[in-house]
This record gives structure tokens, sequence and C-alpha cells, in this order.
């Protein structure tokens, strides 16, 4: 292990965050998981032989004071956070004509900064500790734009820029950083989609097709457990990689998207959700 076994990880109730936190808890890790609607010093899940866990903590990722308050009750216990994972995230469907500009903003406010909140609370403390990783969660929807979820994919796509500022400048502090893409994977994300209001009586023919595709496609999508191994890995990674794409499949696409002209990446998307 190469950073220590204290874990902060948001939006563990469910899906990815869920099963991550239990696997990271069976490697021996202490771990925090966060839920809006936990109640602090609730332990979840423990692993006698590991000595590992999971304590679930109350946090909002969209609220600034939320989050100070869960950083500093899990510095209260372990006076460390060696690893933060910024898993926290919903979807949001909808044409880009039919999407007011708060609930763009709702979108980003919690996939892109709540990550951003997160770490500007728990930089400065892995910054005296001169060592600690970052994992953001991105998805293959920040690697290729998905029509009438534009919004979704514009949170991850800025999650990779970030991501790829946050290595460099964090670098020397010995902080490393990484954001992990997984593509469809079955979880609570498909019921906990919002459709924007507009949404329900679109004008635009494709749209309701398209998002029903997505939902099919979440369903008979990946186990979230591939996301939680591909994480658990980076833990032993003294240089983890800028992106780890989560999945054979996914890998290859997201490969090939840097040889193929832009023109028939859009061409296979297009066939595929219009
Ligand atoms: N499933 C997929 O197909 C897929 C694909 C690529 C990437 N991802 C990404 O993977 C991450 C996890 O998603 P999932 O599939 O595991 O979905 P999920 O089962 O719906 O879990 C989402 C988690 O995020 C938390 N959350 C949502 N809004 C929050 C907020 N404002 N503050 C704090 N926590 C919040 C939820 O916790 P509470 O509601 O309890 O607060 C829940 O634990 C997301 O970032 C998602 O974008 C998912």
């Amino acid at each position: 292990m190469e950073y220590g076994r204290v874990v902060l990880l948001t939006g563990a109730s469910s899906g990815i965050g869920k099963i991550t936190s239990e696997k990271l808890a069976d490697l021996g890790l202490r771990v925090y998981g966060t839920s809006r609607r936990a109640n602090n010093g609730n332990i979840v899940y423990s692993n006698e032989a590991s000595q590992g866990f999971v304590e679930m903590v109350q946090l909002d990722v969209c609220s600034d004071q939320s989050v100070k308050d869960a950083v500093s009750y899990v510095m209260e216990k372990e006076g460390c956070i060696n690893v933060l994972i910024n898993n926290a995230g919903f979807g949001l469907a909808g044409a880009i004509e039919e999407t007011t500009a708060e609930e763009a903003m709702a979108q980003l406010n919690t996939n892109f900064f709540g990550t951003h909140r997160m770490c500007r609370e728990v930089l400065p403390i892995m910054r005296k500790q001169k060592k600690g990783l970052i994992i953001n969660i991105g998805s293959v929807a920040g690697i290729f734009s998905i029509p009438y979820q534009s919004m979704y994919s514009a949170s991850k796509f800025a999650l990779e820029a970030y991501t790829e500022a946050l290595r460099i400048e964090v670098r020397d502090f010995g902080i490393k950083a990484v954001i992990v893409e997984p593509g469809d994977t079955r979880t609570s994300f498909t019921e906990n989609r919002q459709y924007t209001a507009e949404s329900e009586n679109t004008v635009y023919p494709n749209s309701k097709k398209s998002i029903h595709k997505m939902i099919k496609d979440e369903k008979s999508g990946d186990n979230p457990i591939e996301t939680a191994q591909a994480i658990c890995k980076l833990l032993y990674k003294k240089n983890p990689p800028v992106r780890v794409t989560v999945g054979p499949v996914y890998k290859l696409f997201v490969q090939l998207k840097r040889v193929f002209p832009n023109r028939l990446t859009e061409y296979i998307i297009r066939r595929m959700y219009s």
C-alpha cells in the first residue's frame, strides 16, 4: 500500500462507491464513506481479518460547510487523509435546448464543483503530509460526448481537464491524481438520473429513443466491481497513470478515438444514439 490506510470516498451509499468502499475495507483500509443521508459514526461494513471498515459520514458535496464538517470529522478521528476518492455524482438527461441554465448548473455543481470543494479542503492536509492520492471518477462520457446527456458529458470532460492540471500542480508536494473512467455500469445511477423539465414534452424526436438506449446499455452494463478493482489497484501504484479506462472494450474505444477522424467518431455516436 503506497499511500496509507485512511480513505475518504464520496457517494458511498450505493453503486460504484459502495462496492469500492467495501473492497478497500477488505484490503485493511479505514474507509470514511459519505452520503447526504448518513449518520456520522455508523459502521456499515467491517472485515475482522483485515481490520478494515467502512464508516459513514454525512456529506453533501454541493455545500462548502458540509464538506468542511465531513473533512474535520475524519481529521479529528484519524489525524490524516491518505486517499480521496471523488465519486459522488448523478446523470441529467435532456436536449441542450431543453435544459435551463439552473438545471445545467446543478449538474456541474455536484459532478464537477463537488470534486473541487473536496480537493480544496483535502489538499492542504495532503500537502502537509507530503503524500496523498486523489482519484476522480470520470466516465467514458467524458471522452465521448453523448447526445441528450450533454451536461453530464460536460461535467465529466471538465473533470478530465481538472485532473490533468491538478496532477502537475501537486506533483512536487508528493500528491498523485488520477481519473478513472467507467463505461456503462449497473448501479442506481439509472434510477437516480434526472430529466430536464422540458424534456417531458420534447420537440426532439430522437431524444426519447436515445435516452431509452442509454438506460438499456446501463442495465446490461458492467458490474461495478470492475471499477472497484481498477480503483483498488491504484493504491499500490507509486506513479499512477493520468487516466484509467475501465474494461477492455471501453479502453479500445478510447484508444480508437485518438486515431479515428472526428467525423467517423461522430458518425458512430450518431448511429448509436439517434
Ligand atoms: N453507472 C454508470 O453507468 C456510470 C458510468 C460512468 C461513470 N459513473 C460515475 O460513477 C459515479 C458513481 O455513480 P454510480 O453509478 O455508483 O451511481 P449511484 O448508484 O446513483 O451512486 C451515486 C452516489 O453519489 C452520491 N451523491 C449524489 N449526489 C450527491 C451530493 N450532492 N453529495 C454527496 N453525494 C452525492 C449518492 O449518495 P446519496 O444519494 O446517498 O447522497 C450515491 O452514493 C458517478 O460519479 C457517476 O457519474 C457511473
